[in-house]
C-alpha cells in the first residue's frame, strides 16, 4: 500500500495548545508539514511553534476561537497567504460538559455546539472551495467514541460529536471523486487536559471512563490516517466492540456504561 509523503503539506490543526491536538502537531512537524496552529491560548501556542522550530520544523501560530465564524475564515486566508494552499485540515478543537441532560441549559447547548460542531462546519465551508480548486485536500475530523453511542452526564457533549459524525458521513459522499479526503476519527477516553477543562455541573466525577489511551496514541492514529486516509479510524481499535454491541443491544451497552460511571464515582 503506499503511503502519502507529508513533507511540505500545508496542514492546519484547531486546538493545538494542548492534549491530543498539541501531540499531533510535534508529529506532523516532525514528517516536515508546513503547519498553522490554532486555539485560543496564544502563549500556548507560541510555546508549541518554538518547540517545532527546535525540530527544525516550520509553523505559524494564530490565536482562534473557531466558535466564530469571522475568526475561522481569518484562519483559513491566513494560511492560504502564507502558504498558498491548504493540504490537510484537523479538525481538533472541543471541550466536554458534564450534565444531565435536565441540568443543561440551552446556553451551554448552544455554546458547545458552537464550538465543537460548529467550529469544524466553519473550517470545512471555508476549506472546501480552496481544496476543490487544487482538486486535492484531506479533512480530518476528531470526534469521539461518544458519537457513535451515548454516555451518562454527556448528552449535549455526544450530540455535537454525533453531528459532527453525520456532517461527515454526508460530506464524504458528496466528495466523491473530488480528490478530497475525509475521516473520522474516534478516540475513547484520553490523558489529557480535557476532564480539567470540561465544565463539571454533574455529580459524576469528571474523570476519564474505562479504558484510558494516551494523546501519543491517538496523534500516533491522526498522522497515519493523513499518510493513509480512511473513512473512520479508531485509535483504540477494540472500541470497534463497543460499536459493534451497541448495534445488537443498546440495552446491555447501557447496564455497562452505567457500571463504569459507578466504578469512576468509587475511585
Ligand atoms: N480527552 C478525551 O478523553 C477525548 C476523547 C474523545 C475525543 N476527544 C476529543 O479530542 C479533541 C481534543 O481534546 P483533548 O482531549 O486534546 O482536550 P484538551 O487537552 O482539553 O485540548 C482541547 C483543545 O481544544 C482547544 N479549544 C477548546 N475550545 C476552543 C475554541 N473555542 N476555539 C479554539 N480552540 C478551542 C483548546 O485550546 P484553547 O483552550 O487554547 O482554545 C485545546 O487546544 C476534542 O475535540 C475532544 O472532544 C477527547
Amino acid at each position: 500500500m503506499s503511503h502519502r509523503n507529508l513533507q511540505n503539506r500545508v496542514l492546519i490543526i484547531t486546538g493545538a495548545s494542548a492534549g491530543i491536538g498539541r501531540e499531533a502537531a510535534l508529529l506532523f512537524a516532525k514528517e516536515k508539514c508546513r503547519l498553522v496552529l490554532a486555539a485560543r491560548r496564544q502563549d500556548r501556542l507560541e510555546k508549541l511553534a518554538e518547540d517545532i522550530k527546535s525540530l527544525g520544523g516550520e509553523s505559524m501560530s494564530l490565536p482562534t476561537d473557531v466558535s466564530d465564524q469571522g475568526q475561522v475564515e481569518h484562519l483559513i486566508r491566513a494560511t492560504v497567504k502564507r502558504f498558498g494552499r491548504l493540504d490537510i485540515l484537523v479538525n481538533n478543537a472541543g471541550y466536554g460538559l458534564f450534565a444531565k441532560v435536565e441540568d443543561t441549559t440551552l446556553e451551554e447547548l448552544q455554546s458547545i455546539f458552537a464550538t465543537n460542531f460548529g467550529g469544524s462546519f466553519y473550517t470545512i465551508k471555508a476549506a472546501l472551495p480552496i481544496m476543490r480548486q487544487q482538486k486535492r485536500g484531506h479533512i480530518i475530523n476528531v470526534s469521539s467514541i461518544a458519537g457513535k453511542r451515548g454516555f451518562p452526564f454527556s448528552g449535549a457533549y455526544c450530540a455535537t460529536k454525533f453531528a459532527m459524525n453525520g456532517l461527515t458521513e454526508s460530506l464524504r459522499t458528496e466528495l466523491k471523486g473530488s480528490g478530497i479526503d475525509i475521516s473520522l476519527v474516534l478516540p475513547i477516553s484520553t490523558a489529557t487536559e480535557f476532564f480539567v477543562a470540561a465544565k463539571n455541573k454533574s455529580n459524576h466525577p469528571g474523570r476519564p471512563l474505562g479504558i484510558v489511551q494516551s494523546a501519543q496514541q491517538v496523534a500516533e492514529a491522526i498522522v497515519k490516517c493523513a499518510k493513509n486516509p480512511k473513512a473512520e479510524v479508531l485509535p483504540y481499535r477494540p472500541s470497534r466492540l463497543l460499536m459493534l454491541l451497541n448495534s445488537i443491544s443498546p440495552s446491555l451497552v447501557d447496564r455497562v456504561a452505567a457500571k463504569l460511571v459507578h466504578r469512576a464515582h468509587l475511585r
